[in-house]
């Protein structure tokens, strides 16, 4: 946790008062995140969720060469090590770097070898499917990101019951052998498997805000809900506009985070405070994905 000096001292100054929000249940503040994650304790987060800036130049960040970039990445890495409970995840959601002369570098397989050298274990390296984005020209368009999940022991949380999704064949019988005749699936869904389609956060997208590239409070739910256990601690050291904040706090979870942008800390903390007036939209998990080939969508009546 913050040290209590730094929370307690007189020479705290109004505009870091105004840039540090919180309440019992969410910590959020406008600084750099090196500077934010040294003030917590040792092992004190259960998941970690992010999505650093991919090094392509949006209005968030300084393109830079990929060797410092990659460096960069290594210090925020090694402070969520460090803040990681024995039990804990890290989920690392990562797209392409794209080089000066258009070549593809993807970045969760750059950065891997990071969590490795931290002694962190792949559980899942799950495919994050969205189906629009820009049309490219020089290569296939894409249409997928990744996230990393990492685990800092074989004794992590794990549970999958809350994030079943229907199953394909739900009255799919045993064939033979003593349980014959029974319905061979789970009765709770299926397993989601490690390819998720979730539409992306795009202009009409009821999530939208001013920040280019937030990710799908749903996608954050699924890790929420299956890493960690009601009042862990979530940490989101890039956090945007709180899509991590929401899903957190959504669940009963603490929730931490910090990004260098003034306004999207305002935006991260106005979410906050719509979602407990019921006030804030999200796209519900496990919505079907719009088809416009069946009535209203797909999504029922
Ligand atoms: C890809 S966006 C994350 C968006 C977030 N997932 C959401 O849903 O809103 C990356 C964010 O990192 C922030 N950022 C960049 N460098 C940072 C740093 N050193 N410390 C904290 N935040 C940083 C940017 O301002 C940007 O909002």
């Amino acid at each position: 946790m913050y040290s209590p000096k730094r929370e307690h001292s007189p020479q705290l100054e109004l505009a870091e008062v105004t840039r540090l929000k919180r309440d019992a249940k969410v910590r959020i503040e406008c600084c750099d995140n090196i500077g934010f994650m040294r003030g917590l304790a040792d092992e004190s987060v259960q998941l970690v969720v992010t999505s650093p800036p991919y090094n392509i130049g949006k209005s968030y960040e300084k393109r830079t060469s990929l060797e410092r970039y990659v460096e960069g990445q290594a210090q925020v890495i090694a402070e969520c090590v460090r803040l990681l409970a024995p039990s804990g995840s890290i989920c690392w959601q990562i797209g392409n770097h794209i080089g000066d002369d258009g070549e593809v570098f993807p970045l969760d397989i750059v950065l891997y070898p990071i969590f490795k050298q931290h002694g962190m274990k792949l559980r899942n390296r799950i495919v994050w499917h969205f189906e629009h984005g820009l049309h490219c020209t020089k290569r296939l368009s894409g249409r997928h990101e990744t996230i990393l999940w990492m685990t800092k022991s074989d004794d992590y949380i794990f549970d999958v019951d809350p994030i079943r999704v229907p199953a394909k064949y739900p009255q799919k019988k045993h064939f033979k052998g003593p349980r014959r005749g029974e319905l061979s699936g789970n009765p709770m869904g299926k397993n989601p498997s490690d390819v998720w389609v979730i539409p992306n956060v795009k202009s009409n997208h009821v999530e939208k805000t001013a920040h280019p590239c937030q990710f799908p409070v749903e996608l954050v739910e699924r890790l929420v809900l299956s890493m960690t256990r009601p009042n862990d601690v979530v940490l989101d050291p890039y956090m945007g506009v709180g899509s991590t904040a929401v899903a957190a706090i959504m669940h009963g979870r603490t929730a931490l985070g910090c990004d260098i942008s003034s306004g999207y800390v305002e935006i991260a903390w106005d979410r906050v405070h719509s979602w407990r007036a019921g006030t804030l939209r999200t796209r519900p998990m496990n919505r079907p994905v719009y088809d416009p080939t069946l009535p209203l969508g797909g999504h029922g009546a």
